[in-house]
Order: C-alpha cells, then structure tokens, then sequence
C-alpha cells in the first residue's frame, strides 16, 4: 500500500492540522505494516502556482506531483481552512493532479474520473465551526474537496474535523481532543496478540 501524507497549512511547528495527520498516517501504517509513506508538505516546500507555461507543457514531460498522485493509493491530507476553503497551498497541489487525460477526461457522455480506487482522508483544521449555525454556510473546504475528488472518480473521501479552535481562549485542547477521538475509532491500533 502506497500513502501519500499531505500537509497544507502554513503555520508550521503551531499547526492544528498537522499532528493529526501524522496520527492519521501512523495508525494505517500500524494497521498496514509494509505501507510506504511518501510525504509532501506543502506548507514547507510550497509547489508554484501552476501558469500557462506549465499548463502547455503538459504531456511533454512528466511532471512528479502527478506521478506521486497516481501511485499513491490512499492520500491523507492535513487541509486547514482559510478563507472558508482550502489553502491556497492545496490549490496548488489541486491544480497539478487534475490533468484532462490523465486524471480525468472529458467524454461524450460527460466528465469521466479516471483516478478511481483510492481512498482520500482529509483531516481539517477550522477557528470556526460549522456545527455552529452562525457558520454552517460558509464551508467551501468539505464540499469542493468532494467535488475535486469525485470528478477525478474518487468516492471514497473520509473527512475528520479539529473546528472551532478560535470559538475561545481555551477551545483547542478539546477540539483536537476530539479529532484525536474520531481519528482513534476510524483508525484504531490493531489488537496485538499476548
Ligand atoms: C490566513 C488564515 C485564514 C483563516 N481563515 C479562516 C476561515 O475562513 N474560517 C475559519 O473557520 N478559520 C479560519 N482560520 C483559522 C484556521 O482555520 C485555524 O487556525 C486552523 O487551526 C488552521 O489549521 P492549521 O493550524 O493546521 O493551519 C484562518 C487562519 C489563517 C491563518
């Protein structure tokens, strides 16, 4: 089994999302002994913006983040939210696996997934919460991650959420509390034998 581990926030060493990933990676390798892990942070080692001298050169060389991507067969991915989406770090990534021909094609009987058979878990990281009323409109992470990965033929999207760090003074320690939580009933240790 090939993971990729995906970081996107910029805050470094302080981020939420971070450790939950790499608990997330840590139990399905536990779970999965020989799983390969390649790693990506793109908060680290942002990739550029994609521009229109990548975009005509596709197909004249191959470029690593895609290839990276179609080998990978589960990809976890810390997404933190800025801007009520996806940080412009993903988008980036975004931007460079989803290739007409490669990841997806465009068919006479409409859009086609051509990445189907991984599995995608996303663990965000949110000041805001969207079980709060007052914010439950403002998600264009959850439901444009689902987008972006059904259209390239990926159904299997798991999301843990560590939101509402920024509710009060004292909220974080329970949010990753409670992402810790629901990563441990997704992904528990395997029952090592006496
Ligand atoms: C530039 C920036 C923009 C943010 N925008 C939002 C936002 O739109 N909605 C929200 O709920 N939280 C927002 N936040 C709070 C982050 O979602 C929160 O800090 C979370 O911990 C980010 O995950 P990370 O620590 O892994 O980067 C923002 C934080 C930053 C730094």
């Amino acid at each position: 089994m090939n993971i990729l581990h995906i970081d996107s926030s910029i805050l470094g060493a302080n981020s939420l999302t971070r450790p939950l990933s790499a608990l997330t990676v840590e139990r399905l390798v536990a779970a999965n002994p020989g799983a390969r892990v390649e790693r990506r942070d793109l908060g680290e080692n942002p990739i550029p913006h994609l521009t229109g001298a990548d975009f005509s050169a596709r197909g004249q060389a191959i470029d690593p983040v895609l290839a990276q991507f179609k080998a990978a067969d589960v990809i976890v991915i810390g997404s933190p939210m800025y801007n009520w989406t996806v940080s412009s770090q993903l988008k980036a990534w975004i931007d460079r696996i989803a290739v007409a021909g490669e990841t997806f094609a465009y068919t006479a009987q409409g859009p086609k997934g051509l990445a189907g058979g991984k599995r995608v878990i996303v663990v965000t990281g949110r000041g805001s919460s969207m079980l709060d009323a007052r914010y439950d409109r403002f998600d264009h992470q959850e439901p444009y991650l689902r987008t972006v990965f059904r259209f390239l033929g990926i159904d299997d999207v798991t999301f843990v959420h560590a939101q509402g760090v920024a509710l009060s003074a004292d909220a974080r320690p329970a949010v990753v509390a409670k992402a810790e939580a629901e990563i441990d009933r997704l992904f528990p240790l395997p029952n090592v034998a006496a």
